[in-house]
């Protein structure tokens, strides 16, 4: 009899994906249920109270005078070029290694990206690099935070001649530089409310951060059509509103992000020493992620650097281990973009780094010993 099917590697460890939502819900799930059973009675599923009370907890979370709920992180961030009115003929700094979302939005409005490299340290943006691709057209710069960590933007947010900033917080709601938190620091600030973010809707949603109430009013009208009064449209918006429901959901997972961040932060800190223990990073086989002096990183994703990444995937695949590719191709390399002519070569830093990260299981519910698994799995790739 042969039709035994082979046991899987490590068949009796329990898998370890990369991020596992249901053990997060169980800590919020009956206020969550209660907020969602509140907006279905009173049946007002568009731009109801819930909206308006998250926006303001929002705000005052991250420390600026308003938030307008959006639809998703790309539609913030879609706003925030409308409300610089950016368009055809205008440029848009931005760095060439992130979600697709931060150049998709830019294109869409008829204006050029102008890409940037990274600082292979913390695979963000530099200032030198977003200042060095300014021109004369440019109408707005947008500094990536990514994997939950600020790019370093102190200089170029004190700096007088520039165009605006719009930070791309999708993934670093709650991060901080020198004690200030992102949004702090652009003229807008996009954070995405995606299931996977850090704070995470039951569905798409975003928000548009601001200080100056002259942007927040455009924005707000932005997310209707342009519309105020309702059907009078002096200018072209769309419709990028944050669904009550999500608002609902967003308010009452608010206070708890701050000890989700702390979670992932001591679940880095964990990899950062047993990677060191392993003996890999000392052999220069994984590279663990730098963080800049002043920075609070909020882990987004734990991202390290490894040779033959795609085989080791794979094998902690085998063994039920959840690993991800944050991102396997530059945007400056993306079909959609070769009209701007780029090719290989031009931006070598994340270039490399597309060949080389590897997202590891970081979520603040990781169960005791997991790390352990998943540092020891790797140090047996490589025969370490
Ligand atoms: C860096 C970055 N920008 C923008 C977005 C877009 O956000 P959303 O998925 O909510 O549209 C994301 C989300 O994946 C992101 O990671």
């Amino acid at each position: 009899m042969n039709d035994v099917p082979p046991r899987p590697v490590n068949a009796d460890a329990a898998p370890i994906p990369l991020l596992d939502l249901k053990a997060q819900l169980a800590t919020y799930r009956e206020a969550a249920l209660a907020a969602m059973t509140r907006v279905v009675d009173a049946q007002e599923m568009i731009m109801g109270p819930e909206v308006g009370q998250f926006e303001r907890a929002l705000a005052a979370y991250a420390g600026v005078r308003s938030a307008i709920g959006m639809s998703s992180g790309t539609d913030a961030l879609l706003a925030a070029l409308m409300a610089l009115d950016v368009g055809p003929g205008d440029e848009v700094v931005t760095t060439t290694f992130s979600f697709f979302a931060t150049a998709g939005v830019v294109a869409r409005l008829g204006a050029k990206t102008v890409f940037t490299d990274i600082d292979p340290a913390t695979f963000n943006a530099t200032e030198a690099g977003l200042r060095a691709a300014v021109t004369p057209n440019t109408k707005a710069i947008i500094p990536v935070h990514l994997f939950g960590q600020m790019a370093d933007i102190r200089g170029l947010a004190a700096a007088t001649d520039r165009p605006p900033i719009i930070e791309d917080s999708a993934q670093s709601l709650g991060a901080r530089l020198d004690g200030r938190m992102t949004g702090g620091f652009g003229a807008m600030t996009c954070v995405s409310f995606f299931p996977s973010k850090n704070l995470g809707g039951f569905g798409d949603g975003g928000a548009t951060l601001t200080d100056d109430p002259v942007l927040a009013e455009k924005l707000a009208i932005l997310r209707v059509h342009g519309s105020k009064p309702k059907y009078f449209h002096h200018i072209v918006g769309g419709n990028f509103r944050l669904d009550t429901l999500q608002a609902a959901v967003l308010s009452v997972k608010l206070p708890l992000l701050d000890a989700w961040a702390e979670g992932r932060r001591r679940n880095a800190a964990a990899y950062d020493a047993l990677f060191a223990e392993s003996g890999l990073v000392e052999r220069g086989l994984v590279t663990t992620p730098a963080v800049l002096p002043g920075a609070y990183h909020v882990y987004n994703q734990y991202v390290v650097r490894v040779p033959r990444r795609d085989e080791l995937a794979a094998f902690l695949g085998a063994r039920g281990i959840g690993t991800a590719v944050y991102y396997p191709r530059p945007l400056h390399l993306q079909p959609c973009f070769a009209g701007l002519g780029h090719g290989p070569g031009d931006f070598p830093h994340a270039e490399r780094a597309c060949a080389e990260v590897l997202a590891l299981p970081v979520y603040p519910e990781l169960p005791a010993g997991a790390q352990g698994r998943v540092v020891r799995a790797i140090a047996e790739f490589y025969g370490v």
